[in-house]
């Protein structure tokens, strides 16, 4: 690793995800900060910084995952207990950020929720995020702090690249979806489609008014940012299998799977479920279809890249070069499991 521009890095994790603190913390063969986080029995959370940090550039890693909001305490939390310890700079590494569909008043006397998790992030005394793949880029000027946002697409395009499917159609799942498919359609060299969709009211239902583009005869790979209950990617499924399509694959970098989710997927029309981990999925949701990229290798290089002051932006004009035969690029670094 190159000089750092603050002192010695410091890893921390909250109860999120820590396998994937400690499988970061192994691509940077460091060790892993020791931290209490738990709740009392009246449902308090409580933090202790058993490391030294005074001066240290700490990285704590929470994804927004379910219990979400005590997930979001417990970061705050966090990092107003490094502030107090004297760390030298903190990041909040939130690989997933819950809310992110909150990102605009779309209807009267509704919250912009996203903002104010920013709000909140900010006030606890966060420095700077690195996060992946948000529901919209723009979520980024929600912060008055530097944002770092990765994405998995890179990672999800080798994947499938690799896989050498003939007739590919990549299918956006909205509008929304369309410029993070036709990225991943380019590097396939596949032609795009769009699925116009309508939300109906705030509990999750949606319809499939229209296809756009050619699917008959083709195999389809359907893309999003994240699968949550799984109503858009069902319906999206079911819709290309009448329109003709002979087989499906889907790749969401964020496997919410949230209520009926997977028991929905069990009987979906879908080969392959690709998804990153930068959500933990229990062994009851270790679906058959479901293929796990590992995201720490690119957290992990993009958090040596803040720590020593490097581009984090040329990770991914290194990965648009093919067989640069550079192992710290996101493409040689994709690791795949199956569920
Ligand atoms: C919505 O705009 C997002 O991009 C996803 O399509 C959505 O979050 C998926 O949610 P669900 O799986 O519940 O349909």
């Amino acid at each position: 690793m190159e000089a750092a521009a603050y002192q010695e890095l410091r890893i921390f994790s909250g109860n999120a995800h820590p396998d994937l603190a400690k499988a970061i913390c192994s691509y940077l063969e460091t060790s892993y900060g020791a931290c209490e986080v738990f709740e009392f029995s009246n449902e308090n959370v409580f933090v202790r910084v058993q490391d030294n940090v005074r001066q240290r550039d700490v990285f704590i890693v929470q994804p927004l995952v379910s219990p979400v909001n005590t997930n979001i305490m417990e970061l705050l939390i966090m990092i107003d207990a490094m502030k107090r310890a004297s760390a030298g700079r903190v990041t909040a590494v939130v690989p997933y950020y819950a809310y992110g569909r909150s990102d605009k008043k779309d209807q009267p006397r509704v919250p912009i929720t996203a903002r104010l998790l920013a709000n909140l992030i900010e006030t606890a005394g966060a420095d700077r995020l690195l996060t992946v793949d948000l529901h919209a880029g723009q979520i980024q000027g929600f912060f008055n702090i530097p944002v770092d946002e990765l994405t998995a697409l890179f990672m999800i395009s080798r994947y499938f690249k690799e896989k050498d499917l003939k007739d590919l159609v990549v299918v956006a799942t909205d509008v929304g979806a369309s410029k993070r498919a036709r990225n991943v359609a380019q590097s396939l060299e596949a032609p795009l489609a769009i699925i116009e969709k309508r939300r109906l009211g705030n509990d999750d239902r949606s319809q499939v008014l229209n296809v756009i583009g050619e699917v008959d005869g083709m195999r389809a790979l359907i893309v999003d940012d994240e699968i949550d209950t799984g109503t858009t990617i069902i319906n999206a499924a079911e819709t290309l299998k009448d329109r003709g399509v002979t087989e499906i694959y889907v790749a969401c970098t964020h496997p919410v799977l949230s209520g009926p989710a997977v028991e929905r997927l069990k009987g979906a029309p879908i080969t392959e479920l690709v998804v990153a981990d930068t959500i933990p999925i229990s062994k009851e949701k270790h679906i058959p279809q479901l293929v796990q990229l590992r995201i720490a290798p690119l957290i992990g290089e993009a958090i040596s890249r803040i720590h020593t002051g490097r581009s984090v932006g040329e990770l991914f004009q290194l990965d648009m070069e093919e067989d640069s035969g550079d192992p710290k690029v996101p493409n040689a670094m994709v690791g795949a499991e199956r569920g």
